[in-house]
């Protein structure tokens, strides 16, 4: 789970690491009693788990309380990459002198954790790394030994960084290690005019295993932002939204995954990932559908499902039960194989709907549920 810039602030205030002052709220009017309790000026930046909120306007310094209400009323409820804003933060403003990047990120491959640091901060990583890579430092951690000063003094060196943020290279470790994260981020971290270094921007990303340690985080409300893959978590389904118009129901992830792959193939998009698992209730199938067809994009439906422990016959029981409850307004293609699938097969024969389709390979039911999406 990701947490907002706030959150991870208070964490880092925790920890030692020096935070500019800082409040949030979700009213313009108490934006404007807080520039007042800051000293008049203020930075409103929007409280939202993406980055780049600089540039998409969500970071604006207010000269006094009453243009901080004006912009706290701007920037409240802007739609910053799809993600809403429902709080800003309004902090202190900070006179830079230089901004550089830290980090501490698992790094799976290698088993450990990386460093990630530049004296070029400000701007997205990503982009100093793809123009000017070598003004990115990456020093692998082990996770044992963790970040010492001797450690920290070495980031720092290869970075650029100045001295004094070896104290913040140590106490950011610390932060990732205590707060069970995965991933911790100071971008930028400023040295100011007078010399002292605060964390201007955090980003932490806990590991959710550790969640029942970290409560106080609480769940995350924002976990599904797209509005049909929160209907499906409602309904308890594995759905993810993509982006193609070839809806898709399938059992077991990996079946799954190869027939996203094998409709890809046939010219078509797939519109999502919907893994029903062992479970091919006509309940889980109604709710699938449901979730499926309320996706404007979606113009065609495949199901495409090898009988094992689930039987093909209750499956076809299921999608013929889903037919009672589901308006069927797309064309559905169905693919039994496996456990029963003759006695599935028989059973939406019978069944004669319409929008129903049967093909017999998986390779044949993705090519026509791709037709009838390019041709719908
Ligand atoms: N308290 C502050 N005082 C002065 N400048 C700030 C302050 N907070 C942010 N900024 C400036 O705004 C830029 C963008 O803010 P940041 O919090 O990093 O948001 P994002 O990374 O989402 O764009 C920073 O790089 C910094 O230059
Ligand atoms: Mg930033």
């Amino acid at each position: 789970m990701d947490l907002y810039e706030h959150q991870a602030r208070e964490i880092f205030e925790e920890h030692g690491i020096v935070v500019p002052r800082a409040e949030v709220t979700d009213s313009p009017e108490e934006a404007r009693a807080i520039a007042r309790r800051l000293g008049g000026r203020a930075v409103v930046k929007a409280q939202v788990k993406t980055g780049g909120r600089g540039r998409a306007g969500g970071v604006k310094m207010a000269a006094d309380p009453a243009a901080a209400q004006l912009t706290a009323r701007q920037i409240l409820g802007m739609d910053i990459k799809g993600h809403r804003v429902g709080k800003v933060m309004l902090a202190q403003p900070v006179d830079i002198e230089d901004e550089f990047y830290v980090s501490y990120v698992l790094d799976r491959a290698a088993g450990g954790f990386l460093a990630i640091a530049s004296a070029e901060g400000g701007t997205e990583i990503e982009e100093v790394a793809a123009t000017r890579p070598e003004a990115v430092a990456r020093i692998p951690v082990d996770p044992v030994k963790g970040v010492t000063s001797a450690k920290a003094g070495e980031i720092a060196e290869a970075a650029g960084l100045p001295p004094q943020s070896v104290d913040v290279l140590v106490r950011l470790w610390q932060v990732l290690v205590r707060e069970d994260a995965l991933l911790v981020e100071v971008n930028p971290l400023v040295r100011t005019r007078e010399g002292r270094i605060l964390a201007l921007d955090g980003k932490v990303t806990l590991d959710d295993n550790a969640r029942f340690r970290q409560a106080r985080w609480g769940a995350d409300e924002t976990g599904h932002r797209d509005p049909l893959e929160a209907a499906a978590a409602a309904k308890g389904l594995n759905y993810v939204k993509l982006d193609g118009e070839v809806g898709i129901i399938g059992n077991g992830a990996g079946l799954v995954m190869s027939t996203l792959d094998v409709v890809a193939g046939c010219g078509a998009r797939p519109a999502n990932f919907l893994d029903i698992g062992g479970g091919a209730s006509a309940r889980i199938m109604s709710d699938g559908l449901a979730v499926i067809l309320s996706d404007p994009d979606v113009k065609s439906v495949l199901v495409n499902v090898f009988g094992g422990i689930t039987a093909c016959d209750a499956v076809a029981d299921g999608i013929v039960q889903a037919l009672e409850t589901v308006r069927l307004t797309r064309p559905l293609v169905v693919r039994l194989d496996g456990n029963n699938a003759a006695r599935g097969r028989a059973i939406l024969d019978d069944r004669a709907h319409p929008l129903v389709e049967q093909a017999d390979t998986m390779d044949g039911a993705a090519r026509r549920a791709a037709e009838l999406a390019t041709t719908a």
